[in-house]
């Protein structure tokens, strides 16, 4: 090899490895839930060998023994290879011994879950929870504590306080806000290619830490955004806010399509066309589930309300959202008569809130299943991956192998998740199954043409 290019191997190498001085840089992450598996995963697999060891921490020892097996308890499209992967180079480990981590690590993000108090209100005692044990652990000097969950707006500069009167003073703690846009399903994706990295901070000489940790993603031109705490945290809040909004407004389209006999597929299309629009976010459903969308709407508004705001956007749009979860039943009430629910056998395709997740909370799965059981149906279901949580909520309905065990003698289909598979099932076969012949496409994704040359009664949202 020439000597310029061995030089200049050298310096690449040299300045890509973390740390100045330091060729290890210790990582650890507080929370091993979807946000903060994924986020220590990809952070191990975006560098190179011996340039950081990721600890993810948690203080559920059976979670951590199965993750240091490579077993990752979520399904997440390719996270366990990349788990396994990472355990193999030796750049992700797991433990529950948090202190002893965290007083070995240059880097902690806390990724713990903030979920809804019963007031609609941010529960945040895991964070601070994480927050107490990580401040009394602290050893390395500096060290960069990263806020990764998502927290009221104004948690970081309550932080700052925090530190000033809990830490070691002698110890710097650079305080950094670096939210989450990862999705459920694609997180891997969401995060080795994010759309943005925002990085809040109190000053510029706190950044030195996390901008060579995100290295690898900026050389790959993802923009960062510099701001200050409370503006990060916002951010994060106003994003998944904004889609709320856009799906509410959507799914409200939607509905006034089913009175008017417009297609809301092509009014979509014909929005999403502008520039200004866009065209993501824009397929209308059973309204929008899972923890995050409906956790923040109801957190934004009740962080507002200390604020003295009012946000009438946003509730307009989780009372939409509200309305929207039992359109599906509504539709198929239109079909049979509340009365002569009872005793007919009902097939629900798909349990999990949306595609490629086993995540079932706030699906419309819920409160749909709910109401059928009220009027005392047989309830018929099947998803890929989303059967054993439902299981603990409703033991009684009856959870069938495949798509086609779960419609045989239904008298109506009411598809509620968007999986690839509900799509290509073979509907004349399904015609032979079925005892009826009403189908309820909640996602849009079946074609009506077809089956109504199949002679099923075909309803979907906003097309019919
Ligand atoms: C959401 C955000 O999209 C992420 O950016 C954010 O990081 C995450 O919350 C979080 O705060 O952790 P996620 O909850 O995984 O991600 O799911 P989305 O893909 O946003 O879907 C939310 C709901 O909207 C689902 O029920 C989905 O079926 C529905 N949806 C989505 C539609 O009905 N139509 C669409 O066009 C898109």
């Amino acid at each position: 090899m020439n000597i310029l290019v061995k030089v200049l191997l050298f310096l690449y190498s040299f300045i890509s490895c973390l740390g100045c001085g330091a060729s290890q840089y210790t990582v650890s992450i507080m929370g091993t839930g979807y946000v903060g598996l994924t986020t220590g995963t990809c952070l191990a697999d975006m560098h190179r060998n011996d340039t950081v060891r990721v600890y993810c921490l948690d203080i559920d020892s059976n979670k951590i023994e199965n993750l240091k097996k490579g077993i990752v308890p979520i399904y997440e499209p390719g996270l366990s290879e990349l788990v396994q992967k990472n355990i193999a180079r030796k750049m992700l480990f797991f433990s529950d011994e948090i202190a002893e981590v965290v007083a070995q690590s240059d880097i902690i993000f806390i990724a713990v879950g903030t979920p809804t108090a019963p007031d609609g209100s941010v529960d945040t005692s895991y964070f601070y929870n994480a927050l107490e044990q990580t401040i009394k652990a602290i050893s390395r000097n500096p060290t960069t504590l990263v806020l990764k969950s998502t927290l009221p707006i104004g948690t970081g500069r309550k932080v700052v306080e925090y530190i000033k009167k809990h830490a070691d003073p002698s110890i710097t703690i650079h305080i950094i806000s670096n939210p989450e846009f990862l999705r459920e399903g694609t997180s891997i994706k969401d995060t080795l290619e994010a759309d943005r990295i925002v990085i809040g901070s109190t000053s510029p000489q706190d950044l030195e830490h996390i901008q060579k940790l995100y290295q690898p993603l900026f050389q790959k031109n993802i923009p960062a955004l510099y701001t200050d705490l409370t503006t990060a945290e916002t951010i994060k809040y106003a994003s998944n806010n904004f889609l709320a909004l856009k799906l509410s407004y959507i799914n409200e389209m939607a509905n006034l399509c089913d009175k008017t006999g417009a297609n809301v597929k092509d009014v979509a299309k014909g929005i999403g066309l502008d520039k200004r629009i866009g065209h993501s976010f824009l397929k209308p459903g059973p309204g929008f589930g899972g923890s995050c969308l409906i956790k923040d709407t109801l957190g934004l508004l009740a962080i507002a309300k200390q604020w003295g705001i009012f946000l009438n956007t946003v509730e307009a749009a989780v009372a939409t959202n509200e309305y929207q979860k039992l359109m599906p039943y509504r539709k198929l009430k239109k079909c049979i008569n509340s009365k002569e629910l009872s005793g007919k056998i009902i097939a629900i395709l798909g349990l999990s809130f949306k595609a490629n997740t086993d995540d079932i909370r706030y699906s419309a799965a819920i409160p749909i299943i709910k109401k059928l059981q009220e009027k005392k149906a047989h309830i018929q279901v099947f998803d890929p991956k989303a059967m054993e949580h439902m299981k603990r909520i409703f033991p009684d309905i009856t959870y069938c192998n495949t798509s086609y065990e779960a419609i045989k003698n239904a008298d109506a289909v009411i598809l509620l998740t968007e999986w690839r598979e509900f799509k290509y099932l073979d509907f004349s076969k399904v015609k032979q199954f079925m005892r009826g012949a009403i189908i309820i496409d909640s996602r849009n994704i079946l074609d009506p043409l077809k089956l109504s040359k199949l002679k099923f009664f075909y309803s979907g949202i906003g097309i019919s």
